[in-house]
């Protein structure tokens, strides 16, 4: 099995003065989620996610040569200028890493990072954005080990990401990945996440995630927090359990393309996520009125239609509504005619199943 020792890298074969690498990394929605975790970023469960394609974050990075003096060196910009309080988040993603990255403290680095979604819309950015920083630092090792294979530069690069966020590191690759030790799953790791490779069903092709942005205000409660709460949560064992199960029957599910059953597991996944945070304690909400409007419309127009649509739900308010492309036209008139009314000035992102990173 992969461990952390894998990841520390042996003398580097060459060297580089500076550069410039710029890449764009998607974020991510969970159908089997993620919550609770251990120390060093460690899930809890396995998790299993679509990779999106529309919500990505852009990131470049340029290095110089400095003379190291025990401090890390860099300069944030977000969308071109100065970025302070991103700075924190970013020294202590460096710090996490060092021990992979041993160059870290030998340059100075301007990191310009920016999002194709709107800035505070709610959306996490930190999925996305840590995964972008992750592959640019891999180009520089690679730059600095040549010989290094594309498997491992993707899963080291998935490796650091979950460092700097847990589902960060499911954002590297597409269009379905699973991260977590999950029996049922070959080569799955806590490590890092891993692609479902297998044959997936032809319904999910081109699969669609339209986010309904229903609140867009700071959370309450953030994931640290929530994820933490889950220590000492009466429910937690028997919900990690219950991840395990689910997960091995969602990719039962992605191959044989069985939506009726497919959708009772990731709409009961975003219930039971939210469950736990109303059974944390401290308890809370995270939902809004809206949220619930949403979702009661979403099964009344299923109920009417037999249209295969649903929802999941990150830890926020805002609704991820999945459907098939072949009833787009339809889920987009209900968006429009019944929904867009339930979001913060009518907004929605329309994205759908991605890639993962790519060097630009
Ligand atoms: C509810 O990855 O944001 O979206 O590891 O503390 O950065 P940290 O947490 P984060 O948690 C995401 C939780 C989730 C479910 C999921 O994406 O699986």
């Amino acid at each position: 099995m992969i461990s952390e020792k894998d990841f520390i890298p042996s003398e580097y074969t060459r060297s580089i003065e500076k550069g410039n690498f710029k890449w764009s990394a998607p974020s991510n929605i969970a159908l089997v989620k993620y919550w609770g975790k251990k120390d060093n970023q460690i899930p809890a469960n396995p998790s299993i996610s679509f990779t999106l394609n529309n919500c990505k974050t852009i990131t470049s990075l340029a290095f110089e040569k400095r003379e190291p003096d025990g401090n890390f060196s860099f300069d944030l910009l977000f969308e071109g200028k100065p970025k302070e309080d991103f700075k924190p988040k970013i020294r202590k993603f460096f710090e996490r890493i060092e021990a992979y990255l041993p160059f870290l403290k030998e340059y100075h680095f301007t990191i310009n990072t920016e999002n194709t979604f709107p800035h505070s819309s709610g959306i996490a950015s930190s999925a996305s954005g840590m995964a972008a920083l992750a592959v640019n630092l891999m180009s520089i090792e690679k730059e600095l080990n040549p010989e290094m294979t594309e498997d491992y530069f993707n899963q080291k690069a998935s490796f650091l990401a979950r460092l700097g966020s847990g589902s960060a590191c499911r954002s590297v690759k597409g269009s379905i990945v699973i991260w977590g030790n999950h029996e049922e799953t070959e080569g799955s790791s806590d490590l890092f996440g891993v692609e479902f490779s297998r044959n997936i069903h032809p319904i999910f092709k081109n699969y669609q995630d339209t986010i309904l942005l229903v609140d867009k205000g700071e959370k309450q409660v953030s994931s640290t927090v929530g994820h933490d709460l889950m220590h000492n949560h009466p429910y937690a064992e028997k919900r990690f359990e219950q991840a395990h199960i689910n997960l091995s029957k969602i990719k039962t599910l992605l191959e044989s393309g069985d939506l009726q059953e497919f959708i009772r597991i990731v709409e009961s996944e975003a219930l039971t996520l939210h469950a736990m945070m109303l059974t944390s304690m401290p308890y809370y909400i995270l939902m809004k009125p809206n949220t619930l409007e949403i979702i009661n419309r979403i099964w009344k127009f299923r109920n009417e239609t037999n249209i295969p649509v649903c929802f999941t739900l990150d830890a926020g308010a805002n609704v991820h509504i999945l459907y098939p492309e072949n009833v787009r036209e339809e889920v987009l008139e209900l968006i429009k005619n019944e929904l867009v009314g339930f979001c913060q000035n009518s907004q929605y992102i329309c994205d759908e199943i991605g890639f993962g990173a790519k060097k630009l």
